[in-house]
C-alpha cells in the first residue's frame, strides 16, 4: 500500500519579519492498519520552518519566527512521510517558499 501526501493549501510567499506564518496545510493517509499505517512526517531540521501535527494525520507548517530576506530569500522545504513497517515505505514533497520583503 502506499503511503500518501496530500496537500491541502499552500502559500508560495511568506512576508519577512512576520512572526508565525502558516505556510501549508496538508494530511498524510496511509490505508494500512496496524504499524504499516502509523506515519511519521518530517522537514529537513536545518530550516526556521516547524511541522506542527493538528487533527490526527493532519500538519501545518509554519515559520519558526521572524524571516529576514536579506539573509535568505528562498527556501525548499522536503516534507518526508514515512510510515513504521517493513519495509518502511517513504513519500516526500517539495515546497518552495519565497520571503517577499515588506520594507518598501
Ligand atoms: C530550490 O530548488 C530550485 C529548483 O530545484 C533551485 O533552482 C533553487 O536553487 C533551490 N533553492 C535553494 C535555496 O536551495
Ligand atoms: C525534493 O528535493 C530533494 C532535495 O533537493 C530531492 O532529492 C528530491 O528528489 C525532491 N523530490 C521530489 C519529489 O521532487
Amino acid at each position: 500500500m502506499e503511503t500518501a501526501l496530500l496537500k491541502a493549501t499552500s502559500k508560495s510567499s511568506v512576508p519577512e519579519n512576520a512572526l508565525e506564518t502558516v505556510v501549508a496545510v496538508f494530511s498524510v493517509s496511509d490505508p494500512d492498519s496496524g504499524d504499516n499505517g502509523k506515519m511519521v512526517c518530517s522537514i529537513q531540521n536545518d530550516l526556521p520552518f516547524l511541522l506542527k501535527p493538528t487533527l490526527k494525520n493532519f500538519y501545518t507548517l509554519v515559520t519558526d519566527g521572524p524571516l529576514d530576506r536579506e539573509s535568505r530569500a528562498e527556501y525548499n522545504i522536503t516534507i518526508t512521510v514515512t510510515d513504521l513497517g517493513t519495509p518502511r515505505l517513504k513519500t516526500q514533497h517539495n515546497i518552495t517558499v519565497q520571503v517577499s520583503d515588506v520594507n518598501d
